[in-house]
């Protein structure tokens, strides 16, 4: 991969958790990649289903300023490389969900988890985790409809190339990010939203919301049109569900 030191690990916890720990004595940015996760991480505390060999599980290191008011609109960012990405392998159909799960037809084909060391206030380090799946073809203990690229194109996926196809469109996405803001990607995102007019439920916690999809605002936040007027929401702990 360009410019960037890369662990290619075996069975480790989560490429993410290891990230962290590399991070005690590592110089971001770095790449760690593995060939299965025992303990991978999902949003919202889930659990990611990381078989040996199948899929990719990715964790990007990157430093960031400012990083409380940039990390909502990174998480879609990141989620824009990641959609190039799968399109480029040829998967047709694929779309965003806010705030950042990829989606074939309703069915998950990638995640974004992104955790933080340091000062959200300061400088710190973003963990940029990413799983697709790749070459998976039957899944056990997945608690939602999947896919992956092999079952979407019918080919088997070279493993290091979508590593190397990601890091470049990170790279990309991360530089025009730093230098333009989210509002360079608000277009591409809505377009490829996959919710986008649809009746949805937002649920925190308890708490549920029902209203229509408007769109996302220029920091990354949802556009929820309720009973009430439009409202934005943000945050990691959101979940969206279809009416
Ligand atoms: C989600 O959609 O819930 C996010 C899933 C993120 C999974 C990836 S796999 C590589 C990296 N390491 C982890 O433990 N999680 C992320």
């Amino acid at each position: 991969l360009p410019g960037r030191r890369v662990w290619v690990e075996d069975r480790v916890d989560s490429t993410n958790a290891l990230a962290l720990r590399y991070l005690t004595c590592h110089e971001p940015p770095f790449v760690v990649l593995a060939e299965a996760q025992t303990a991978g991480r999902g949003r919202r505390g889930r659990h990611w289903v990381s078989p040996y060999g199948e899929n990719l599980y990715f964790s990007q290191v990157i430093r960031i300023e400012r990083s409380a008011t940039q990390l909502q609109a990174l998480s879609l960012v990141v989620g824009v490389a990641v959609l190039r990405t799968l399109r480029q392998l040829g998967v047709a159909g694929v779309g965003l969900k806010w705030p950042n799960d990829l989606l074939v037809e309703g069915k998950k084909i990638a995640g974004i988890l992104l955790e933080l060391s340091g000062d959200p206030a300061d400088v710190c380090q973003v963990v940029i985790g990413v799983g697709i799946n790749a070459n998976m073809r039957a899944g056990s203990g997945i608690d939602q409809d999947w896919t992956s690229v092999c079952l979407e194109t019918g080919r088997q996926v070279e493993r290091s190339e979508l590593a190397a196809a990601l890091a470049v469109e990170l790279e990309q996405v991360l530089r025009v990010h730093c230098e333009q803001g989210f509002a360079a990607f608000h277009g591409e995102w809505e377009a490829s939203h996959a919710w986008q007019g649809r009746e949805v439920r937002l649920i925190s916690g308890v708490h549920e919301i029902g209203g229509t999809v408007l769109g996302v605002t220029i920091d990354g936040g949802l556009r929820l049109a309720g009973e009430g007027g439009e409202q934005v929401y943000s945050g990691g702990e959101l979940s969206l569900r279809l009416q």
